[in-house]
């Protein structure tokens, strides 16, 4: 019997709509190929619904969201919509959205491919093999927490976690370590913040239900060097939303590309599988956009919501076999490409790919 799959889709503002076409293209093939069928309904967020609905996060869109199997989602945002009121922002609607849906926690892979060694602006010697999980806590810390505005003359935001909030993001890095290479890096300001003390103690107390897992804390400021440094010596890399935003912002560095970062946003819910990267406006509609982020994200869905492993690892050897045969989009054209594709050529090889 076929199998059938509702997945909500969300374009998105500048190259989202670009990118996550190519990611709907892999998995049609996919289902072809393997008897699944996949249903696709599409849903407004971010300035494009601001400007339809005068709302960047509609109610029908989190109404469709929550009824789907997973959520597929490009990017949002753009200057024509940076000075509006916060509220209406796009990155407002995306934070809602999180929040709604209680994707609590935001895991982010960093993987060096071989073939794209020399795409990186580090070493060779330094990155190759390296295979990093962040995880990132989703809505909660300085993003959320209040009081929070601005005046004239002061702006204040607050970093706010409970135990509560550190304890179920802390059981999933630790399981997911468990699956890995049983290591774990809790990262936090503990020299300076409370509410990283708070982190750090939580961390330690669950630690004790998983002996297995060696568990280290990195102050984040050593941590930011010591991912350009030595990024081999991490596996799992837990911590905060805003510390967890710049730290993957800076492994996808490592990749050669942040055109190249999946993520999955996982919790109660729906979960959401999204590129780490923004909506480029600079080069929306050029077609030079890297969409293997996201259809490695489409990857990370059959893995993580659908129960499907093995669809997922198809669509990640199609991946590589298309870097492995030399072809790039702009981002990671270095001089040894043997061809710098467009954005859907690159979707049109990974298709021709999945086998
Ligand atoms: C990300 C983005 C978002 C964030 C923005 C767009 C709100 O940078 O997903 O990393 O800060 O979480
Ligand atoms: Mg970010």
């Amino acid at each position: 019997m076929k199998k059938t799959y509702n997945i909500s889709v969300i374009k998105g503002d500048g190259i989202g709509v670009e990118i996550v076409n190519e990611a709907i293209k892999v998995l049609e093939k996919v289902g072809k190929l393997y008897n699944v069928e996949f249903l696709f309904s599409e849903f407004l967020m971010g300035g494009i619904a601001y400007d339809k609905t005068g709302d960047p996060l509609p109610q029908a869109t989190i109404d469709g969201v929550v009824k789907s199997d997973a959520c597929l989602f490009g990017a949002i945002g753009g200057e024509k919509w940076d000075n509006l009121p916060r509220d209406k922002r796009p990155e407002s609607g995306l934070l809602r959205f999180r929040k709604e849906l209680e994707v609590f926690a935001n895991l982010r892979p960093a993987v060096v491919y071989d073939e794209l060694i020399d795409a990186s602006s580090l070493k060779p010697q330094v990155i190759k093999g390296v295979d990093i999980m962040v995880v990132r806590e989703l809505i909660g810390g300085i993003y959320f927490g209040e009081p929070k505005g601005k005046s004239e003359t002061k702006g204040w935001n607050t970093m706010v976690y409970t135990k509560d909030e550190i304890t179920r993001i802390a059981h999933v890095a630790f399981k997911l370590a468990r699956k890995r290479t049983k290591k774990l890096c809790s990262v936090d300001k503990a020299n300076v913040l409370d509410v990283s003390q708070l982190w750090r103690d939580t961390v330690i107390d669950i630690s004790k239900e998983y002996k297995d897992v060696e568990l280290t804390h990195m102050y984040v400021d050593n941590c930011a060097m010591q991912l350009v440094a030595n990024p081999r010596q991490f596996d799992v890399i837990l911590t905060g939303n805003i510390f967890g935003d710049i730290l993957s912002d800076e492994a996808s560095m490592l990749c050669g590309s942040i055109g190249l970062l999946p993520s999955a946003s996982t919790g109660t819910n729906t979960a959401i599988y999204e590129p780490i990267h923004g909506s480029a406006p600079d080069i929306a509609g050029l077609s030079i956009a890297n969409p293997i982020a996201t259809i490695a994200s489409a990857s990370m869905m059959l893995r993580y919501s659908l129960d499907e492993p093995q669809l997922a690892s198809i669509i990640d050897d199609a991946i590589k076999q298309t870097l492995k045969d030399g072809y790039r989009t702009k981002d990671i054209g270095a001089y040894d490409a043997k061809e710098v594709l467009s954005t859907s050529q690159m979707g049109d090889k990974i298709v021709s790919n999945i086998k």
